[in-house]
Parts: C-alpha cells; sequence; structure tokens
C-alpha cells in the first residue's frame, strides 16, 4: 500500500484536482484507491457532490469506521467533515499523542487492500495534516509555474521532514509535479528548469498542461476522464499514471 501525501504550503496548485484525476485513471487501470480529505474545505467530497454524514472528522473523534464511501469503481474516498474536521483537531490538540491518532485510527483500512492511498492536504500547517503525515510514507507536490510554488515546496519538505522523524520513519519525495504549466511561456519554462536543478529525477517527466477541462470537470462532479477523455488534461494525468505505476 502506497500512502502518498498530496501536499505543500501553496493553495490553488492543484493538490486536489490530481488526488482525484491521478486517482481516478489509477482506478482505470484496475489499482484500488482510497482518497482520504484531509482539508476541512472538502473539496474531495466536493468534487463528487457528496456531504458524509461519517468523516475523517468522526472517525478521529469516535473511531466511526463506517466511513469509505465508494465513488467509482475501484475509487472509495474519506470525505473530511468540512467544519467538524476542527472540531476533531481541537480533540487531538487535547491529548499528548493526538498527532499519532490519525495512523492509529486509520489502520483499519489496512484489510481493504488499497493499492493507493492518496491524502489531500490544506495549504495550511495543520495539527491533521501533521497527524496524517506520520500516516503517510511519501510525498507528492504539485508545483505551478511562480517562485512561490517552488519556495512552498521546499519548506513543506523541510517541515514533513521533522514530522516524520516524529513518527521514527523517513518520508521520500515520491515526485514533484509542474502543474498549469504553459509551454509558450517563459516563467513555466523557467520554474519547469528550477525544480528539476533542484530535485533532479524526482520530478515528473510529465507535465500537467493548463487545460480548462480540468476545472470544467470539477464543476460537472466529474473526473477528467468522465467529462473530456480526449483533453489534454486527460492525457497529461494518463501520462503521469504511467509514471506513477512504474516507480510504485
Ligand atoms: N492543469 C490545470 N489546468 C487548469 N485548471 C486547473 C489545473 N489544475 C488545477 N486547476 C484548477 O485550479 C484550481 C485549484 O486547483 P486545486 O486542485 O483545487 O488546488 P489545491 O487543492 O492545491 O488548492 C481549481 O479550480 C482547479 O480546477
Ligand atoms: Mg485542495
Amino acid at each position: 500500500m502506497n500512502r502518498i501525501a498530496i501536499s505543500t504550503s501553496k493553495g490553488g496548485v492543484g493538490k486536489t484536482s490530481t488526488a482525484i484525476n491521478l486517482g481516478a485513471c489509477l482506478a482505470l487501470k484496475g489499482k484500488r484507491v482510497l482518497i482520504i480529505d484531509c482539508d476541512p474545505q472538502g473539496n474531495v467530497g466536493g468534487h463528487f457532490n457528496i456531504a458524509s454524514e461519517h468523516s475523517l472528522a468522526e472517525l478521529l473523534i469516535d473511531g466511526h469506521k463506517d466511513v469509505i464511501i465508494e465513488v467509482r469503481k475501484n475509487l472509495d474516498i474519506i470525505t473530511s467533515g468540512r467544519k467538524r474536521l476542527y472540531n476533531a483537531q481541537r480533540e487531538l490538540t487535547k491529548d499528548d499523542f493526538g498527532i499519532f491518532k490519525f495512523k492509529e485510527r486509520i489502520s483499519f483500512i489496512n484489510e481493504f487492500n488499497y493499492d493507493y492511498v492518496f491524502c489531500d492536504f490544506s495549504p495550511t500547517d495543520t495539527l491533521i495534516n501533521r497527524a496524517a503525515l506520520i500516516f503517510c510514507d511519501k510525498l507528492l507536490i504539485p508545483v505551478s509555474p511562480g517562485i512561490d510554488a517552488i519556495m512552498g515546496a521546499e519548506r513543506y519538505i523541510e517541515v514533513s521532514d521533522e514530522i516524520a522523524a516524529r513518527g521514527n520513519k523517513p518520508i521520500d519525495i515520491f515526485g514533484i509535479l509542474m502543474n498549469l504549466y504553459e509551454g509558450r511561456t517563459v516563467i513555466s519554462g523557467e520554474i519547469d528548469n528550477v525544480a528539476r536543478e533542484k530535485w533532479g529525477s524526482k520530478v515528473f517527466q510529465t507535465r500537467i498542461r493548463k487545460n480548462v477541462s480540468i476545472g470544467e470537470a470539477r464543476i460537472q462532479n466529474q473526473t477528467i476522464f468522465e467529462y473530456a477523455p480526449r483533453s489534454n488534461g486527460a492525457k497529461d494525468f494518463t501520462a503521469l499514471t504511467a509514471e506513477v505505476l512504474n516507480v510504485s
């Protein structure tokens, strides 16, 4: 089971769209995928138009295990519980070992034989993110064309090293993903170069191009493969999936 945190300190770089569309493509290839929404914004549930009574919040507060929702064949989600996730966070804060609760309570999924578990993080440094990092063993960091996205990624890698050390395990970079890429612009090329100089082969060969269908699919509560299977977005996520399957 690959446990992958999709995370960075920068918002709006494509964390949630990557979780959904990479997850959906892996599921189409026959892999068993779970996406856990760790963001009180609740965009994973929002993407599939699902507001669940039992969510990550109830799992963390009460140990509720009926939190998994099948949204597509091979593709399950756990919604965040939105505002309720703040309550869960408060509970975790009161407990000296609260940071370890996520890993402990989510362990029931081990029997479901998932190939990939993606945790979709909020961009802010929350206790929920930190607790989820102790469960995850790899980072997937989307980067958009801007120097602040590079800095956000760097900062996040430092923070996550510290947190993972508390769980007595290293956290590897699974991959850095260039998103919102526009081949014709100077900034896209420059940031792509900076990322490849900094992180070398950890940067996925595939770049997800800026593609309006990705945003439109979200509005239609569909994956890119349902909404626009012939779009550049679908092509890029298919290429990314092939790379992911190669390294995991
Ligand atoms: N490659 C892309 N092309 C066009 N729009 C994109 C792309 N990736 C993400 N978006 C859009 O950008 C916005 C932010 O993406 P999102 O995945 O929600 O980012 P995050 O989770 O990092 O905040 C969303 O409206 C999303 O649909
Ligand atoms: Mg998001």
